[in-house]
């Protein structure tokens, strides 16, 4: 599964880039609102800083007004994936963009159909929401696995990047039902690493090791 960090914050997209598990980033209006910068440039780092796909969301409501912010966005780097919602216009736009060449992420996926119609449309990524989903009492991990179960009985090759993550049981159950990537917050993707059990392992060994003098280097 890949891990796309689920932000614009450079200096968190930074240190987590630095661990080379990144394998792309994902961005929203309200993300580059808490950034505080200008899309343009704020995005044009984060592409020169990470190698994969750098989602960009386009604001514009109708299909036309997509395709230009969409292309206007795509000319910050050759990794900009375009994101565009799911609705007509959306999918409309989206048809286009994936026709020229472009690579497009659709976005505040809620059903299995949306998902369906977002594949017809040659989407790159198909974003299911899954905490907006559990945050009215509706299983979002149900959605992703319906999602691969529709997209493995036509081999769509949209893939299925499970957004709204907010913990690191999200992420296993992702990876269990087969989403091929997940986009998350910074730490969220950091907590994955943790375990108490390793602490308390660590904090031995090394209290252990102390007690032989050695050194290693
Ligand atoms: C995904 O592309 C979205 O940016 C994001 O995952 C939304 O997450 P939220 O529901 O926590 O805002």
């Amino acid at each position: 599964m890949k891990f796309f960090v689920d932000s614009a914050d450079v200096d968190a997209i930074a240190e987590l880039n630095d661990t080379g598990l990144v394998d792309g980033v994902t961005t929203n209006p309200s993300l580059i609102m808490k950034s505080g910068r200008d899309i343009i440039e704020v995005t044009k780092e984060i592409c020169d800083m990470v190698d994969g796909p750098v989602s960009a969301e386009v604001v514009a409501m109708e299909a036309d007004a997509m395709l230009a912010e969409g292309r206007k966005l795509a000319e910050i780097a050759d990794n900009i994936c375009i994101k565009l919602p799911l609705t007509l216009e959306g999918l409309k736009a989206c048809k286009v963009l994936s026709s020229e060449g472009f690579k497009t992420n659709v976005t505040l996926c809620f059903s299995a159909n949306q998902a369906l119609l977002a594949a017809k449309a040659g989407a790159t990524y198909i974003s299911p929401f899954i905490g907006r989903l559990d945050d009215i009492n509706i299983d979002g991990m149900d959605l992703i696995g319906d999602i691969r179960t529709i997209y493995d009985n036509y081999d769509f090759d949209t893939q299925i990047l499970a957004a709204s993550i907010r913990s690191a049981n999200h992420m296993k159950d992702a990876a269990l039902i087969g989403a091929d990537v997940a986009t998350a917050p910074p730490n969220v993707i950091k907590a994955m690493a943790n375990h108490v059990l390793t602490d308390k392992g660590l904090e031995g060994f090394m209290k252990d090791w102390a007690k032989t003098g050695q050194k290693i280097l």
